[in-house]
């Protein structure tokens, strides 16, 4: 049975993969803190920011495959500690890579829709990276120094992962905005701001299903719909049977980190592959509406 370590076990993808991969892997989960990561995982600290703590851990475990899924990820937090956000989402993935190339592993490093300026949208994987903020900016050298370590990769690019946390996890844009209107709270949500939002589980389902590969490939693995912020919420609504009205749409909201308008990603690529499909908007809700909040 291969190996697979997952970094960032901890978090909202890591701790979906754990799952998914148990039953034709030996699973091992390394985050930061481990509090959540059940003991049939293996749980270890891992600070990717330390060099030898990673090359320590990697070469203890040795494993055949690890998808490095740590990362800063609050996007204006980057802009307030732009050192911090380096270390961890740039030096983080060379220090995995480079630990992996001497055991002759193999890395899935999850990237993001923010390494493009949003000007054009629709982006393939040949288009050129122009990011406009610390957190793209500090994402796209992370994919970089992996891929200059030339070891059998995938880099996904994904965006707006979406689905129902658990408990002890933070809000994604979809369980933030159901938590609000399930209170009847108004939301204001920023006209613009086009992505391809992408439902936490057909991520974790595409990984799964191309975990076995030997060459080095960039994807964008994101859900099929481009959609604003706006329309993605008003579907939400529809979808949940909120009431409408809770929706305002504004022109402008306070961000500290500049966003691009459309870094929508052209799923073209993988659609190819054949192996799996990604789900509209409409049918990742009605999936979410049938699964149970807390189920795994
Ligand atoms: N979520 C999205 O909408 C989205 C969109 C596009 C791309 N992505 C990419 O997808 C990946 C997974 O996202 P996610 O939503 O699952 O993120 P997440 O929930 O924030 O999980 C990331 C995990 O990494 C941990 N971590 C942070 N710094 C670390 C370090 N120095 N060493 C080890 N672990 C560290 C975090 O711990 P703490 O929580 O304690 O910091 C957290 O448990 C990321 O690479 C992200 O860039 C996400």
């Amino acid at each position: 049975m291969e190996k697979i370590l997952i970094i960032g076990a901890n978090g909202f993808l890591g701790r979906r993969l754990l799952y998914r991969f148990q039953d034709e892997f030996d699973v091992y989960g390394a985050d930061l803190i481990t509090t959540g990561i059940h003991e049939k995982y293996h749980p270890n600290y891992i600070d990717i920011t330390k060099k030898t703590v990673v090359h320590d851990l990697i070469n203890n475990i040795k494993p055949n495959l690890t998808i490095l899924t740590a990362a800063m990820t609050d996007v204006d937090a980057c802009e307030d500690f732009p050192e911090k956000a380096r270390k961890i989402n740039t030096d983080g993935p060379l220090f995995v890579a480079e630990a992996l190339k001497e055991i002759g592993g193999r890395m899935i490093h999850i990237s993001t829709d923010f390494i493009f300026d949003g000007e054009k949208g629709d982006y393939n994987e040949k288009d050129i990276p122009k990011p406009i903020s610390i957190y793209g900016k500090t994402k796209l050298e992370g994919e970089n120094n992996v891929l200059k370590q030339k070891i059998p990769t995938l880099i996904c690019r994904t965006s707006v992962l979406f689905g129902w946390p658990e408990v002890d996890q933070r809000h994604n844009f979809f369980s933030w905005a159901y938590e609000n209107l399930s209170q009847n709270k108004e939301l204001k949500i920023i006209s613009g701001q086009i992505t391809t939002p992408t439902l936490v589980d057909d991520l974790v389902e595409f990984l799964y299903q191309n975990s076995n590969f030997t060459q080095t490939e960039i994807y964008h693995t994101c859900g099929c719909e481009s959609i604003s912020r706006f329309d993605f919420i008003l579907k939400l609504i529809r979808n949940f049977n909120f009431d409408e009205n809770l929706l305002k749409e504004v022109d402008f909201f306070p961000q500290k980190a500049k966003r691009p308008n459309n870094s929508s990603l052209n799923t073209s690529k993988i659609q190819k592959l054949g192996k799996y499909k990604f789900r509209n908007i409409n049918q990742s809700f009605q999936y979410l509406k049938a699964k149970s909040k807390n189920s795994k």
